[in-house]
């Protein structure tokens, strides 16, 4: 990577800021996946050993006003920390002051801190938000360097990731250069065959993703909502599916450039409601009666892709099949993370978000090369777009 890595830093007695992304879901103020503070583990535990005083900081969630932060405080992920690491993480309840600044003052080496949530500064002007450059500055006067460990937030040009960066030497954490390694160099640098696979709700949110894909890979599957829009685009009815009437003519486009490389379901499981209950069964793709939905992809579909699949050396996947969340429309979702999962010799990468959520909740976790810490971030990535967070980070 043409970036610094933590390993290119002296931080040995050093006040180092890491910015990680803990914005973790949360219930009743209970870590409800905790993945994200795993994956920040690496480089925290790299920090220790190197006698570094670790100061971590995230945003967790989005804060408007006073009233948001009930909820948001990032307590709840220093006392999770302090359990996996075995080690006491001081947490402190401000985002700046004199109590932030005499607790890092008075850290030791190998010792961690962490300060609360950086959105609780949105509250007055949105400084962490739109990158206030007092605020970036005033951060970074509280280290000697700074890791950028956020991938998940490197699509956001905020105070705590560019503002830091744009003032002191920084470097990138272990993780977000293992996403940068697998997203980045599987896209640009593929073993091939590369086959990518994308589902979700709307083609609006994945235009950029399967533009840049189509250019990159041997194949591109698409499930989910949005391909009841490329069915409208082939002319097929689908009754009352879900469809972006305003994004048909690009689906034909997208059809037209592809040149085959797209591969659309060849049956759907349909339900007259959007319900879990209901008359459910599955019909060809172009035989949707009028008055049912389509919710998820169907078994002959999941077969077809199965055999699409196979010789894989790359495969990324973003986006589940179908409506996952209800039972009797997972077995798109279930089936094709299966068949990605069963794999060999192949890197196998998910791109994040639901789709990430899908493979750790069904227990394929293991089986894949990489499942992406970034939602937004990753997508982004896929669609070739530059990441302010991590332009940011200083050049080798
Ligand atoms: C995410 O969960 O995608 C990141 O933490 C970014 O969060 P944001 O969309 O609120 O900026």
């Amino acid at each position: 990577m043409a970036k610094k890595i933590v390993t290119d830093l002296d931080v040995a007695g050093k006040k180092v800021l890491v910015r990680a992304d803990f914005n973790v879901p949360m219930k009743d103020e209970k870590i409800t996946n905790d993945d994200r503070i795993i994956q920040a583990l690496p480089t925290i535990k790299y920090l220790i050993k190197e006698g570094a005083k670790v100061i971590l900081f995230s945003h967790l969630g989005r804060v408007k006003e006073e009233a948001d932060k009930e909820g948001k405080s990032l307590k709840p992920v220093a006392d999770r920390l302090t359990e996996l690491l075995a080690k006491e993480v001081a947490f402190v309840p401000e985002t700046r002051g004199e109590k932030l600044e005499n607790a890092i003052d008075a850290l030791g080496n190998g010792d961690v801190l962490m300060f609360e949530n950086t959105r609780f500064e949105d509250i007055d002007g949105k400084k962490e938000s739109k990158n206030d450059p007092e605020l970036g500055k005033y951060w970074a006067s509280l280290g000697d360097v700074f890791v950028n460990d956020a991938f998940g937030t490197a699509h956001r040009a905020h105070a705590s990731n560019v503002g830091i960066a744009s003032n002191i030497e920084s470097a990138a954490g272990f993780l977000m250069e293992k996403e940068i390694r697998f997203i980045g160099e599987s896209v640009d640098n593929p073993d091939r065959p590369f086959v990518a696979i994308l589902g979700g709700a709307k083609v609006s949110d994945k235009i950029g993703v399967i533009e840049n894909l189509l250019e990159k890979a041997d194949k591109v599957i698409i499930g989910g909502g949005m391909a009841f829009t490329f069915f409208k685009a082939q002319g097929k009815e689908i009754g009352t599916s879900l469809l972006e009437a305003d994004k048909v003519d690009l689906a034909k486009d997208l059809l037209e450039r592809a040149a085959g490389k797209i591969i659309l379901p060849i049956d759907t499981k349909v339900n007259k409601e959007f319900s879990n209950e209901g008359d459910i069964k599955a019909v060809p793709a172009d035989q949707i009666p009028a008055d049912y939905m389509g919710l998820d992809i169907g078994p002959e579909t999941v077969k077809l892709y199965e055999r699409e699949l196979e010789g894989a050396k790359t495969v990324v996947w973003n986006g589940p099949m179908g409506v996952f969340e209800m039972t009797n429309f997972a077995k798109g979702t279930i089936g094709v993370c299966e068949a990605i999962a069963n794999l060999n010799d192949a890197t196998t990468i998910i791109g994040g978000g639901d789709s990430a959520a899908a493979a750790m909740q069904l227990g394929f976790a293991e089986k894949f090369s990489h499942i992406s810490t970034g939602g937004g971030a990753s997508l982004e990535y896929l669609e070739g777009k530059e990441l302010p967070g991590l332009a940011a980070i200083s050049n080798k």
